[in-house]
């Protein structure tokens, strides 16, 4: 293993060991979180430990009451006693403070338990209101509640796996001298091009004013749909950059795939001759986040709970399956033409046939994600040019190494798509057209500029980008991974909806 991700696997492993940032109550007590606390099993009874917490649950016994505390620091609770006549304020929600001894427990559950003789209610709630119980809630109905749902264990687990991860993707770029850049999130310029941008204007000020110079920034300005063409401007500055930024697309789409905000975790390589290199890159990332998070205890717990059916997770095996898929080395790599004439063979198993020149449909995608990868992810490289983003350069490469590719029905760029099982594309990346001629051409072919226009850089609003290639423009190229996406297929979450903690799509922006 890398021994940058020997070390981050270190230092997550003790996830559950978290730095104590709240002050110790009792001399010995570990720390300060429940999941610090669970781990902790002293040969003797110990008095005076505090733990802060929510009630999950409250069993009435004859004298005293079994409470059950979390505080989101793992799945398993706090099994803490405490006598009826101090029971009062400990319902279903409440936040509270608790001190007492951290004894042997009798019980199978746990190892130890609280035994209380102080309870402070701290955040008072009421039972009978409390919208989130004990008992099964749909996806569907939690998701009603956005503000509420990140309490429920499950949900805690995914907080604390997309920090986890963020930890890991740091450290990853970090090791290899990526600058960690931010660009704007306000931008003059529909990045893709496939016209799916919010537009930003003050409230009360239409963007589409015909009084242009009264706009607040004096022209149309966008929520960006992707960074890269401000990370290409960084790179020819710093060299190798990353980010992972907020992106907004006002794209219809009601799947379980897309959502209107997302983050996104773009890379742009300077001086990167070769989309392989880009490839290596993508591939290298996620073998290591991988191997630095399989063993950390939110991917162990995520990975032991129960199943249920209808719980919107898919099954922990196959869950399994995906991690070690992704921990493996030398991921395939096909073209586009090889994969169209993949799935014409197995055209009667579609719906929409596979024709080159068109994209691949998500049930395309989904077999060759199966089909090819056998449980790695696959790279399809060398789409039809006229499908893809007026900024990728055109490819000679067309088919494996050493095929004739003079047959092809027509141009194709260096890009690729990263496709995984269930879930399809993660991730897409390319190399750049970095030289002036060929990507005024391309704008022209992509109706970006005018045909016959004399003075292209500024009625394209690109003329920024134009003068990128002017001075200094060495051949690079990087990729975009579609964040939520990842999170979702490490965690077997079946809809993008219940991994973001306020999802936004199409119709819905609750709080
Ligand atoms: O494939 P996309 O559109 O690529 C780009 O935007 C490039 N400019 C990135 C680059 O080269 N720097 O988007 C990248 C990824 C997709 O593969 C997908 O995983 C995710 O972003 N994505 C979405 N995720 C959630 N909701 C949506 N509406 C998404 N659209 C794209
Ligand atoms: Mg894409």
């Amino acid at each position: 293993m890398h021994p940058a991700a020997l070390g981050l696997r270190r230092a997550l492993r003790p996830r559950v060991l978290r730095p104590d940032h709240i002050r110790r109550y009792s001399s010995q007590q570990p720390g300060s979180s429940i999941a610090q606390l669970l781990q902790w099993r002293p040969p003797a009874e110990v008095d005076n430990v505090v733990v802060n917490g929510f009630v999950r649950s409250v069993r009435s016994m004859k004298s005293r009451q079994f409470v059950s505390l979390g505080d989101g620091s793992s799945f398993a609770a706090l099994q803490a006693l405490v006598g009826t006549d101090k029971a009062e304020g400990l319902t279903i929600g409440a936040a509270v403070r608790l001190t007492g001894s951290w004894v042997a427990s009798p019980g199978a559950g746990q190892s130890h338990e609280l035994h209380v003789s102080k309870v402070e209610v701290l955040g008072p709630s009421d039972a009978k209101t409390y919208p989130i119980q004990k008992k099964y809630q749909s996806p569907e109905f939690l998701r009603t509640m956005p503000h509420l749902r990140p309490r429920t264990p499950v949900n805690t687990a995914l907080l604390r796996l997309r920090s986890d991860a963020i930890a890991s993707l740091t450290h990853f770029f970090a090791n290899r001298a990526f600058t960690q850049t931010h660009p704007p999130i306000i931008t003059s310029s529909d990045c893709e091009g496939a016209g799916e941008v919010f537009t930003v204007a003050p409230a009360g000020e239409t963007p589409d004013s015909a009084r242009k110079d009264g706009d607040f920034f004096r022209s149309k300005k966008y929520l960006t749909v992707s960074t890269q063409l401000h990370l290409e401007a960084l790179s020819q500055a710093v060299g190798n950059v990353w980010t992972l930024s907020p992106t907004f697309r006002a794209e219809k789409s009601d799947t379980s795939r897309h959502l209107s905000e997302f983050y996104m975790l773009e890379a742009e390589m300077a001086f990167a001759d070769d989309l392989s290199v880009v490839m290596d890159l993508a591939e290298e990332m996620l073998q290591s986040l991988s191997t630095s998070l399989f063993g950390s205890a939110v991917v162990q717990e995520l990975l032991s709970r129960p199943y249920h059916a209808d719980s919107g997770f898919a099954p922990p095996d196959e869950v399994k399956r995906r991690w070690e898929g992704l921990m493996q080395t030398s991921w395939p790599r096909i073209t586009y033409t090889e994969a169209i004439a993949l799935l014409e063979e197995k055209a009667d198993l579609f719906t929409l046939k596979p024709t080159w020149g068109a994209g691949l449909q998500s049930e395309h995608e989904k077999y060759i994600a199966e089909h090819v990868g056998g449980g790695k992810p696959v790279f399809v490289t060398h789409y039809p040019r006229d499908m893809k983003a007026f900024y990728m350069r055109e490819g000679q490469l067309a088919a494996s190494p050493g095929s004739d590719t003079s047959s092809l029905p027509g141009p194709t760029v260096e890009c690729f798509d990263l496709l995984v099982p269930e879930l399809c594309e993660i991730a897409g990346g390319s190399m750049r057209e970095h030289r002036l001629e060929p990507l005024l051409e391309a704008m022209k072919r992509h109706g970006i500029i005018n045909q016959h226009s004399t003075d292209a850089a500024l009625e394209s609003g690109l003329d920024w980008y134009l003068d990128l290639r002017r001075w200094g423009s060495p051949p690079h190229g990087g990729f975009g991974l579609g964040f939520d996406r990842l999170l979702c297929y490490l965690s077997g979450v079946q809809t993008i909806r219940d991994i973001v903690a306020f999802p936004r799509w199409v119709g819905r922006c609750d709080c």
